[in-house]
Protein backbone atom coordinates (compact mmCIF):
# COMPACT_ATOMS: atom_id res chain seq x y z
CA UNK A 1 0.00 0.00 0.00
CA UNK A 2 1.00 3.73 -0.49
CA UNK A 3 0.87 6.04 2.32
CA UNK A 4 0.96 9.53 2.88
CA UNK A 5 2.48 11.24 5.66
CA UNK A 6 0.94 15.20 6.42
CA UNK A 7 3.01 16.95 8.93
CA UNK A 8 3.96 20.46 10.12
CA UNK A 9 6.81 19.80 12.51
CA UNK A 10 9.36 17.84 14.12
CA UNK A 11 7.92 14.65 12.40
CA UNK A 12 9.44 11.84 15.22
CA UNK A 13 6.22 9.50 14.39
CA UNK A 14 7.54 10.16 10.59
CA UNK A 15 10.55 8.82 11.80
CA UNK A 16 8.90 5.50 13.46
CA UNK A 17 7.08 4.97 9.95
CA UNK A 18 9.84 5.05 7.90
CA UNK A 19 11.96 2.54 10.36
CA UNK A 20 8.93 0.66 10.42
CA UNK A 21 8.48 0.68 6.34
CA UNK A 22 11.97 -1.10 6.12
CA UNK A 23 10.94 -3.94 8.31
CA UNK A 24 7.81 -4.69 6.30
CA UNK A 25 8.64 -3.21 2.74
CA UNK A 26 5.65 -5.39 1.17
CA UNK A 27 3.47 -4.44 3.08
CA UNK A 28 3.76 -0.52 2.65
CA UNK A 29 5.78 2.34 1.22
CA UNK A 30 5.40 6.16 2.17
CA UNK A 31 5.25 7.33 -1.29
CA UNK A 32 4.84 11.03 0.31
CA UNK A 33 5.37 13.40 3.05
CA UNK A 34 3.30 16.55 3.00
CA UNK A 35 4.57 19.34 5.28
CA UNK A 36 2.35 22.97 5.70
CA UNK A 37 5.52 24.28 6.84
CA UNK A 38 8.89 25.13 5.10
CA UNK A 39 10.64 24.61 8.45
CA UNK A 40 9.43 21.18 9.35
CA UNK A 41 12.27 19.42 10.17
CA UNK A 42 10.10 16.12 9.51
CA UNK A 43 11.24 17.26 5.77
CA UNK A 44 14.67 16.84 6.35
CA UNK A 45 13.74 13.48 7.52
CA UNK A 46 12.01 12.60 4.05
CA UNK A 47 14.67 13.53 2.61
CA UNK A 48 17.32 11.74 4.13
CA UNK A 49 15.43 8.27 3.15
CA UNK A 50 14.88 9.31 0.03
CA UNK A 51 11.44 9.79 0.09
CA UNK A 52 9.60 12.04 -1.82
CA UNK A 53 8.26 15.34 -0.05
CA UNK A 54 6.93 18.51 -0.33
CA UNK A 55 5.71 21.57 1.07
CA UNK A 56 2.18 23.08 0.68
CA UNK A 57 2.71 26.43 2.65
CA UNK A 58 -1.00 27.11 4.07
CA UNK A 59 -0.38 30.49 4.49
CA UNK A 60 -0.18 31.20 0.67
CA UNK A 61 -3.87 30.18 0.11
CA UNK A 62 -6.66 32.37 0.74
CA UNK A 63 -9.04 29.43 1.97
CA UNK A 64 -8.88 26.58 3.59
CA UNK A 65 -10.85 25.29 0.78
CA UNK A 66 -8.49 26.03 -1.70
CA UNK A 67 -5.38 24.90 0.80
CA UNK A 68 -7.30 21.42 1.20
CA UNK A 69 -8.09 20.97 -2.49
CA UNK A 70 -4.59 21.14 -3.38
CA UNK A 71 -3.41 18.81 -1.10
CA UNK A 72 -6.38 16.31 -2.45
CA UNK A 73 -4.75 17.02 -5.72
CA UNK A 74 -1.30 16.25 -5.03
CA UNK A 75 -2.63 12.91 -2.81
CA UNK A 76 -4.75 11.87 -5.50
CA UNK A 77 -1.88 12.19 -8.41
CA UNK A 78 0.41 10.12 -6.29
CA UNK A 79 -2.66 7.16 -5.84
CA UNK A 80 -2.13 7.31 -2.20
CA UNK A 81 -4.23 4.37 -0.59
CA UNK A 82 -3.89 6.00 3.12
CA UNK A 83 -3.68 8.93 4.58
CA UNK A 84 -1.63 9.65 8.02
CA UNK A 85 -1.55 12.61 9.65
CA UNK A 86 1.17 12.74 12.47
CA UNK A 87 1.56 16.03 13.93
CA UNK A 88 -0.22 17.85 11.27
CA UNK A 89 -1.35 21.19 12.64
CA UNK A 90 -4.07 22.25 10.44
CA UNK A 91 -7.73 21.57 10.74
CA UNK A 92 -8.99 20.02 7.69
CA UNK A 93 -12.54 20.86 5.64
CA UNK A 94 -14.94 18.70 6.27
CA UNK A 95 -15.04 17.93 2.33
CA UNK A 96 -11.30 16.89 2.65
CA UNK A 97 -12.77 14.49 5.37
CA UNK A 98 -15.04 13.19 3.61
CA UNK A 99 -13.01 11.92 0.60
CA UNK A 100 -10.84 10.26 2.47
CA UNK A 101 -13.16 8.49 4.93
CA UNK A 102 -11.82 5.42 6.43
CA UNK A 103 -8.79 5.85 4.53
CA UNK A 104 -7.37 9.04 7.05
CA UNK A 105 -5.71 8.33 10.62
CA UNK A 106 -4.75 10.72 13.33
CA UNK A 107 -2.65 10.34 16.27
CA UNK A 108 -4.02 12.54 19.15
CA UNK A 109 -1.84 12.73 22.49
CA UNK A 110 -4.90 12.30 25.27
CA UNK A 111 -6.91 9.67 25.79
CA UNK A 112 -10.29 10.60 23.80
CA UNK A 113 -12.19 12.05 24.51
CA UNK A 114 -11.12 13.72 27.22
CA UNK A 115 -8.48 16.80 26.05
CA UNK A 116 -9.36 17.02 22.13
CA UNK A 117 -6.76 20.22 20.97
CA UNK A 118 -3.36 21.07 22.24
CA UNK A 119 -1.22 21.19 25.73
CA UNK A 120 -2.81 17.87 26.72
CA UNK A 121 0.12 17.07 28.68
CA UNK A 122 -0.04 20.34 30.47
CA UNK A 123 -4.37 19.99 30.80
CA UNK A 124 -3.75 16.45 31.96
CA UNK A 125 -1.15 17.20 35.08
CA UNK A 126 -3.09 20.49 36.18
CA UNK A 127 -6.29 18.30 36.19
CA UNK A 128 -4.67 15.91 38.39
CA UNK A 129 -5.50 12.92 36.24
CA UNK A 130 -3.59 9.45 37.66
CA UNK A 131 -2.82 8.51 33.72
CA UNK A 132 -2.70 9.69 30.48
CA UNK A 133 -1.70 8.53 27.23
CA UNK A 134 -2.79 8.62 23.33
CA UNK A 135 -4.94 7.63 20.77
CA UNK A 136 -5.05 6.83 17.08
CA UNK A 137 -8.46 7.43 15.31
CA UNK A 138 -9.77 7.37 12.03
CA UNK A 139 -10.65 10.96 10.76
CA UNK A 140 -13.83 12.55 10.21
CA UNK A 141 -15.02 15.55 10.12
CA UNK A 142 -15.57 16.35 13.85
CA UNK A 143 -11.85 17.73 15.07
CA UNK A 144 -10.26 14.63 17.16
CA UNK A 145 -13.68 12.79 17.67
CA UNK A 146 -13.57 10.31 14.89
CA UNK A 147 -13.79 6.26 16.18
CA UNK A 148 -10.17 5.25 18.42
CA UNK A 149 -8.37 2.33 16.73
CA UNK A 150 -6.34 2.08 19.49
CA UNK A 151 -5.33 3.75 22.79
CA UNK A 152 -2.51 3.31 25.07
CA UNK A 153 -2.24 4.73 28.31
CA UNK A 154 0.72 5.88 30.91
CA UNK A 155 1.17 6.21 34.28
CA UNK A 156 0.96 10.35 35.99
CA UNK A 157 4.06 10.34 38.71
CA UNK A 158 3.85 12.27 41.35
CA UNK A 159 7.03 13.95 40.27
CA UNK A 160 5.83 14.12 36.06
CA UNK A 161 6.48 17.48 34.37
CA UNK A 162 5.11 18.46 31.24
CA UNK A 163 8.46 17.68 29.39
CA UNK A 164 8.63 13.69 31.60
CA UNK A 165 5.14 13.06 30.47
CA UNK A 166 5.37 14.15 26.79
CA UNK A 167 8.75 11.91 26.38
CA UNK A 168 6.26 9.04 27.88
CA UNK A 169 3.61 9.43 25.61
CA UNK A 170 5.91 10.05 22.84
CA UNK A 171 7.59 6.80 23.30
CA UNK A 172 3.90 4.95 23.28
CA UNK A 173 2.94 6.82 20.01
CA UNK A 174 6.46 5.59 18.42
CA UNK A 175 5.17 1.90 18.76
CA UNK A 176 1.73 2.72 18.74
CA UNK A 177 1.58 4.05 15.29
CA UNK A 178 3.50 1.49 12.90
CA UNK A 179 0.90 -0.80 14.75
CA UNK A 180 -1.71 0.36 13.20
CA UNK A 181 -0.49 1.17 10.12
CA UNK A 182 0.04 -2.19 9.60
CA UNK A 183 -3.14 -3.19 10.67
CA UNK A 184 -4.37 -0.71 8.23
CA UNK A 185 -2.84 -1.91 5.40
CA UNK A 186 -3.21 -5.48 5.90
CA UNK A 187 -6.78 -4.28 6.15
CA UNK A 188 -7.42 -5.88 9.40
CA UNK A 189 -8.88 -2.72 10.45
CA UNK A 190 -11.22 -0.55 8.86
CA UNK A 191 -14.51 1.93 8.94
CA UNK A 192 -17.88 1.31 8.36
CA UNK A 193 -20.51 3.34 9.42
CA UNK A 194 -19.21 5.87 12.19
CA UNK A 195 -17.57 2.16 14.07
CA UNK A 196 -14.06 0.53 13.87
CA UNK A 197 -14.46 -2.62 12.45
CA UNK A 198 -11.41 -5.11 13.57
CA UNK A 199 -10.70 -8.30 11.27
CA UNK A 200 -8.66 -11.47 12.38
CA UNK A 201 -5.21 -12.24 10.58
CA UNK A 202 -5.49 -13.82 7.85
CA UNK A 203 -2.48 -16.30 8.59
C1 LIG B 1 2.49 14.05 18.61
O1 LIG B 1 2.43 14.16 19.99
C2 LIG B 1 1.14 13.68 18.05
O2 LIG B 1 0.37 12.91 18.91
C3 LIG B 1 0.49 15.04 17.89
O3 LIG B 1 1.53 15.89 17.50
C4 LIG B 1 2.78 15.37 17.93
C5 LIG B 1 3.64 15.23 16.72
O4 LIG B 1 4.97 14.94 17.02
N1 LIG B 1 -0.61 14.97 16.95
P1 LIG B 1 6.00 14.58 15.86
O5 LIG B 1 5.99 15.73 14.86
O6 LIG B 1 5.57 13.29 15.24
O7 LIG B 1 7.33 14.46 16.54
Amino acid sequence: KKIAVLISGNGSNLQALIDDQTQVPELYEIALVVSNRPDAFGLKRAQQAGIPSLCIDHTAYDSREAFDATVQNVLEQATIDFVVLAGFMRILTQAFTRNFLGKMVNIHPSLLPKYTGLHTHRRALEAGESEHGLSIHFVTPELDGGPVILQAKVAIEPDETEQSLQQKVYHQEHIAYPLVIRWLCRGEVSLADNHVIYQQRRL
